[in-house]
């Protein structure tokens, strides 16, 4: 279904009675580990989806389906705790929908986290990785349908997906932490089934560092309404045919706990400079 302004709208005008005279400016998408950043804002204002219109819920394992609003290193953010994934049945204007009512509400800048199978023979899992492009070929646009010019051109711009100046942030907020930042191109496969290993070796030729099912549809629809963005990879295992080992949700989770203290530390240094 193609969504209305005045949908973005509603949603948007159900949130401000809730959060008042409180204005975002940092919306933050987080991935698996990190959702319990949204645990620690400063004077929250939680807001299930479930309680904002045209919202969807969020069913993926560890995703806890609300918006919180507060204060998080000292930057007025709104955070989502669960995103929305193609894979759970969402078409991608309902997957990127949150994007733009945050940008209604004023955000203007996005952080997207997300946990994703390392492509690269020469890196870890475990590494953490600075995205600065993405490859999302081989599916449809979130802006597919009608263009609403309120957010944005139709034919948009995209080579600065990934703000330069943020990316200089987090390579200097990570050098002052002694944390290895990698960097590379977040490739993006809808799943919800892991990759072949000969799907794994054709991402390696097109380009793709790091191999996930989120963060590239909600980054399209940020550009195109003009935001700023910055993103964080956790490597969470190597990816398919690299080990010769079946990859499992479990291996994931587990890699995303042990690296939640130096991805947390990361992120709101970041968010401190921005
Ligand atoms: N592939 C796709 N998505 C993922 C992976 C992977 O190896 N690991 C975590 N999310």
């Amino acid at each position: 279904m193609a969504y209305t302004f005045t949908q973005y709208q509603e949603s948007a005008d159900r949130i401000k009675e809730k959060i008042g005279s409180f204005v975002p400016k940092v919306a933050m998408v987080l991935g698996s580990g990190l959702g319990f950043l949204g645990d620690i804002v400063e004077d929250p204002i939680a807001i299930p989806y479930g309680e904002i219109p045209h919202f969807k819920a969020s069913t993926a394992p560890g995703h806890k389906g609300q918006l919180v609003f507060g204060t998080l290193a000292g930057k007025n953010v709104a955070v989502m705790q669960g995103r929305m994934h193609h894979y759970e049945g969402y078409e991608y204007d309902e997957v990127s929908y949150a994007v733009r009512v945050l940008r209604l509400l004023g955000c203007d800048t996005l952080i997207v986290t997300n946990a994703a199978g390392c492509v690269r023979t020469d890196w870890q899992a475990g590494d953490l990785m600075l995205i600065t492009d993405q490859i999302k070929m081989f599916s449809e646009s979130p802006l597919r349908g009608a263009n609403l010019p309120e957010f944005g051109v139709r034919f948009p711009d995209a080579s600065h997906l990934y703000t330069p100046r943020l990316q200089q942030i987090a390579r200097e907020t990570a050098a002052d932490m002694f944390i290895t930042l990698r960097e590379g191109v977040y490739f993006y496969c809808y799943g919800p089934q892991y990759e072949t290993p000969a799907e794994i070796r054709a991402v390696r030729i097109l380009g793709g560092d790091a191999v996930g099912m989120s963060t590239a549809p909600e980054a399209i629809a940020a550009g195109h309404c003009g935001m700023e963005i910055l993103g964080f990879t956790l490597l969470s295992n190597m990816a398919a045919g690299i080990l010769d080992q079946p990859l499992s949700e479990k291996e994931v989770l587990d890699a995303a706990e042990a690296a939640k203290d130096k991805f947390s530390r990361l992120v709101l240094g970041c968010l401190r400079k921005i």
